[in-house]
């Protein structure tokens, strides 16, 4: 088998994607629309892993104001006419396919970002992760009295990240 790359989502795509999504967020649930509309809304942010003929995992990134962070499980409606900052919503590999497959999508992300004139890249880390996200360039960011009521809803130890691309 080929080794695993990411290309971008489909529509066709998102049965897929919800069922590695029930899989790897089980406490985090998120409807298909949700999912559906942020490829309508920034198709160049979302993308599949694929392995053989199988989709292994997704990504899905948008424009948004630092700071800021998107309802779990809600419509955007649209995109902030003043983004300044590219939002990595979610990354979910199944677990057979990992091993450090995350690096490549953020490296098409930071690509895309720097193309659009965007100069950071934020996330809510999740589940232990921050050390992972940490190796990837993204600091915690202490997070105001606003911004800590919306990381609740991602559960226990959600931290706010931003990586700047003009950094080193
Ligand atoms: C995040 C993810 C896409 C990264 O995939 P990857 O690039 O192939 O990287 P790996 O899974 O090999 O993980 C890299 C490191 O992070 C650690 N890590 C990954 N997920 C973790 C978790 N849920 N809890 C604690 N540590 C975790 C791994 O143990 C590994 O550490 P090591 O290098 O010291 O062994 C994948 O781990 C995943 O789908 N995790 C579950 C969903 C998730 O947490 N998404 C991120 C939401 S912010």
């Amino acid at each position: 088998m080929s080794k695993p790359h990411w290309r971008p989502a489909h529509a066709s795509d998102l049965p897929a994607i919800g069922a590695i999504a029930a899989r790897i967020h089980p406490d985090l649930p998120e409807r298909p629309e949700v999912f559906a509309e942020k490829m309508r809304l920034y198709p160049d942010g979302c993308r599949v892993l694929v392995a053989g003929d199988e989709i292994a995992g997704y990504g899905f990134s948008h424009p948004w104001r630092q700071h800021r962070i998107p309802p779990l499980d809600g419509f955007l409606a649209r995109l902030p006419d003043d983004a300044d900052g590219l939002y990595v919503h979610d990354v979910a590999v199944l677990p057979d396919f990992r091993g450090g497959v995350v690096r490549a999508y953020i490296a098409d992300i930071e690509q895309l970002a720097r193309a659009s004139g965007i100069a950071t890249l934020a996330l809510v880390s999740v589940y232990a992760t921050r050390p992972l996200w940490e190796r990837l360039g993204f600091r915690p960011v202490k997070a105001d009295a606003e911004l800590r009521a919306k990381l609740v809803s991602y559960g226990e130890g959600a931290t706010y990240m931003l990586r700047d691309l003009a950094a080193a």
